[in-house]
Formats: structure tokens, C-alpha cells, sequence
């Protein structure tokens, strides 16, 4: 049976809708950071969710792949959230925010190396002993490529998993995204991952911009409908992996609610349609 928990990324500007709406979504997915750094009533109208929709829990704030140490207190805070919120996992970028001294405002990627992965294994497993559920890696956008990688995404992403016991948070917008703005098949990447890795899956809309020599790029703005193309990877990952969670990600033109149902109920469809070839799938092979 495919049992796929379909909801949104929780967002306190459209908190009071969300409450009214909680018949909507099989989950929500909550921002630890915004546990943290909100004011306490945006924090109140998060912890009031607890036992009235399941919650999984994703993080903006830990920067796995800034070259010092990990915050450890800001980790517990994480971990006494997690464990709050009763989220089944825990999800943070692939990524880095910061350098020292300096918080760089974006995601950005990592040389993709064997060194690079040795370092990002060793912090992996400083999370696992931290924070008491599964941890998953979510792939991000990238506008640019470090000349010294060596691995591919899908290799990098392997291998930290393999190493720690980590899941991915397979992110299909920003496969979509990478596999049109660096020129690669978004189908290959995904057939490339470990079976059983993606835990959980994002999905999202951005929009096409233009790079500063006038070329089309897309954006990673997380304001539109989610495309057709992206549910189109949709189906496919489906008929390889069994995530727990799909959830959409909005975070502009937050008042197009219709826009954000619509989505969540077209998830809804493509799993529908994944389950009736399923089953006739296994009808043919019975037969
Ligand atoms: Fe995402």
C-alpha cells in the first residue's frame, strides 16, 4: 500500500488559515529555527500544533558545511525541539550558510569531494548522537559548481549516507531546477541515489529570471505552483522509493491559497495514479 503523508511547510504569516485549514494536510513540516528565533506568540501558535496534525521537523540553521565545528548548543536546542514537536526527523541542507564571522544570506554548495564528505560524515554523526531521529540531507540549488569536484551530486550525496546511516530529503524542485539551468537529466540523478534513500521529498514553483548576461535561469523563489515537469519526477521517484512525507514548500505570494491546496491535492493525484498502476502491475504479475 502507498502511504505518503502529503503536506505543507508551516508558515506564520498565514498561521490563523493554517489552524482553521488542519483538515487539509496529513502533516506539517515546522522550521525548527523558527522556534528559535521568532517572537513567542509565532512560537505558541507552532507548539499548539503539536497533537492535532502529525510534524516533521527541518532546520535553515546548522550550515553542516561551514569548516568549523558545529554549534552543540544550538543542536540541543534543536534536539529538545525535535523531541517537543514528536517530528519522526529531523531534515538540514547539504550545504553552507556562513563562513566565520559572516552569515551569507543563501545555500551554498560544497565541493563535491571525498575530503569534503569525510568532514561532512564526521558532523553527520555528531548530529545522530545529538538529536534522537533519523537525520536526512536535503540537496539544494546551486548557481555555480566548485572546479575542484570530483564526485557527482548523486555520488556525494551516496556516500555521506552509506557512511552515516543518514536519509535524504530529495528536494524536486531543486532537482528540476539544477538538471535545467547545469544541463543534466533530472531522471538519471534520481535513478542514481541509493534505493531507500529519500526519506522525505520537497516540492515547490519558482520562476524563470535572467542571469546577468540576459539568459534565462530558474529560480529557486518557492512562490508558484509546483510544475508539471516536477510532478512528473514525482511519479518516478515514487515507483522506486516510499517517503514518508511530500511536502510543499511556499514562501512568497503566501495569500494564493487556493494556489497552495491545488498543489497539495495534485500530489495527492500522481500518488493516487502510482497506487492504480501498482495494483495493476501486480494483477499482471499474478495473472
Ligand atoms: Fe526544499
Amino acid at each position: 500500500m502507498l502511504n505518503h503523508l502529503v503536506g505543507m511547510g508551516y508558515r506564520s504569516a498565514i498561521a490563523e488559515w493554517t489552524r482553521a485549514h488542519l483538515d487539509q494536510f496529513d502533516v506539517l513540516e515546522i522550521t525548527v529555527d523558527h522556534l528559535i528565533h521568532r517572537t513567542s506568540a509565532q512560537r505558541a501558535a507552532i507548539f499548539d500544533l503539536v497533537g492535532r496534525v502529525p510534524l516533521t521537523a527541518h532546520g535553515v540553521g546548522l550550515s553542516i558545511g561551514t569548516d568549523v565545528p558545529l554549534d552543540l548548543a544550538y543542536l540541543d536546542q534543536v534536539a529538545a525541539i525535535v523531541e517537543f514537536l514528536k517530528a519522526p526527523a529531523y531534515s538540514e541542507h547539504l550545504a553552507f550558510t556562513r563562513v566565520p564571522g559572516r552569515d551569507l544570506g543563501n545555500l551554498l554548495p560544497l565541493p563535491k569531494t571525498e575530503e569534503v564528505a569525510e568532514q561532512i560524515i564526521g558532523k553527520v554523526r555528531t548530529v545522530q548522537a545529538r538529536v534522537g531521529v533519523p537525520f536526512l540531507l536535503e540537496n539544494i540549488t546551486y548557481m555555480f559548481e566548485w572546479p575542484d569536484s570530483k564526485l557527482s551530486d548523486a555520488e556525494f550525496l551516496n556516500l555521506i549516507c552509506r557512511e552515516t546511516g543518514a536519509g535524504l530529503l530529495l528536494d524536486l524542485e531543486n532537482v528540476y531546477l539544477n538538471s535545467q539551468n547545469h544541463g543534466f537529466d533530472p531522471y538519471e540523478f534520481i535513478d542514481a541515489l541509493a534505493p531507500g534513500l529519500v526519506r522525505e521529498i520537497h516540492m515547490a514553483g519558482g520562476i524563470t529570471v535572467r542571469d546577468p548576461a540576459g539568459r534565462p535561469v530558474l529560480a529557486d523563489t518557492h512562490s508558484h505552483p509546483v510544475q508539471a515537469a516536477v510532478l512528473d519526477l514525482l511519479d518516478h521517484t515514487l515507483t522506486r522509493e516510499r517517503p514518508a512525507t511530500i511536502i510543499v514548500e511556499r514562501d512568497d505570494r503566501l495569500d494564493a491559497i487556493d494556489e497552495i491546496l491545488d498543489d497539495v491535492e495534485r500530489i495527492r493525484e500522481r500518488i493516487a495514479l502510482q497506487g492504480r498502476t501498482h495494483g495493476r502491475a501486480a494483477l499482471g504479475s499474478a495473472a
